[in-house]
């Protein structure tokens, strides 16, 4: 299928949202809110919970039922993890491009399904790795690719905190360590080469509650991923060591500050043999803040519309995180070492 509009990606594209959840209600809000798009509805057969969507009329109980009603450009799929292959599917059938929330299906063989169905569609479509999108890991890349680190040794993300009740149907390493493993390559600008892994599973579910992860890339950057359901408060935060200092991202704030290692040399000689490198000048910068899921949007957006260089996330990428989550499991299990 043709773009939407080479010519013009100003042009709104229609677009609709399944699934009125935790995340599908902001995504129904930005929908209606952005000049770039013309809302075309939302589909939940448990209607609209949170009262985000102002005109009635907009609101199915099916994806037949949106289709009917005139097919839109583009749907956010935004419905629990197991139902991403089968809306997807729908969705592709009927020539809409999709943003697949992350992460793109609840398994591999569901992954590589989902790119079969919509290169079959010729349809458009990316994954919603919206930490991708929030400034201060913007930020952080940016520095990191100018060489503000010079040779980069680590990458340590720590994502924790109580568990919301609402997930049912996969763990905290499909759930949100996905979010790391996307990170993970994005930042450190290599897949991941191996990984070796811990769970626990202390809430009596069947899937586990706690990872931690240490792996390495294939650019020999050393990473370590820290996510729970079992924290009683939230951290969200991104470290990168390198041969010059170290950046840290704190993803709630999106707050961005760099550690520099210090040149100057102190007197206090024991202390600095001890510590290895000294502390040098610690900076906070002030980012401007754009709301990361509106951003993802925008360069969905020019994707559908034709820009084959919108920043978006590839669901080739999307399969690959998959793959890696996949690999945590199988190293957690077998208290193995995985390659990728
Ligand atoms: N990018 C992020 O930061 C982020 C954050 C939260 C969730 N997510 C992802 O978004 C997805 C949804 O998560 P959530 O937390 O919003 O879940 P949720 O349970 O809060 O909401 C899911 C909604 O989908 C509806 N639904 C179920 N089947 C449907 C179908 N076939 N068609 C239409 N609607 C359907 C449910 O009624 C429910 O309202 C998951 O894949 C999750 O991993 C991403």
């Amino acid at each position: 299928m043709d773009p939407v509009s080479i010519d013009d990606p100003r042009v709104p594209l229609r677009g609709a949202v399944l699934g009125l959840g935790m995340i599908g209600r902001h995504h129904a809000r930005l929908l209606q809110a952005s000049p770039r798009v013309s809302f075309a509805g939302a589909v939940d057969p448990g209607g609209d919970r949170f009262g985000m969507v102002q005109d009635p009329a907009l609101i199915f109980a099916t994806v037949a039922e949106l289709l009917a009603a005139g097919a839109p450009d583009f749907a956010i799929v935004a419905v629990p993890t197991e139902e991403h292959l089968p809306a997807a599917r729908e969705l592709a059938a009927a020539g809409v491009s999709v943003l697949v929330e992350k992460p793109l299906a609840a398994t591999a063989e569901e992954a590589r399904e989902l790119i079969a169905a919509v290169e079959a569609a010729g349809v458009r479509a990316a994954v919603g790795h919206v930490e991708r999108c929030n400034p201060a890991l913007l930020e952080l890349r940016r520095r990191v690719g100018a060489g503000q680190l010079g040779e980069v040794f680590m990458i340590a993300t720590e994502r924790v905190g109580p568990f919301p009740a609402r997930i049912r149907d996969v763990g905290v390493v499909k759930d949100l360590a996905t979010h790391d493993l996307d990170l993970v390559r994005w930042l450190g600008g290599a897949p991941i080469a191996s990984v070796a892994a811990q769970t626990q599973h202390r809430m009596g579910r069947e899937h586990e509650d706690l990872v931690l992860v240490t792996g390495v890339t294939a650019s020999d950057v050393a990473f370590n991923v820290n996510v729970d359901w079992l924290s009683p408060t939230k951290v969200r935060r991104t470290r990168i060591l390198g041969e010059k200092g170290m950046l840290v991202a704190d993803t709630l704030t999106s707050d961005l500050t760099f550690f520099a290692n210090g040149e100057v040399t102190s007197e206090w000689s024991a202390a600095q043999a001890s510590r290895g490198v000294s502390e040098g000048d610690m900076t906070r910068y002030a980012l401007s803040r754009r709301e990361p899921l509106l951003v993802e949007l925008e360069a969905f957006c020019d994707w559908v519309a034709g820009d084959d260089g919108a920043a978006v996330v590839t669901l080739e990428e999307g399969l690959q995180t998959v793959l890696a989550a996949e690999a945590v499991l199988r190293a957690a299990a077998t208290g193995e070492t995985v390659r990728l």
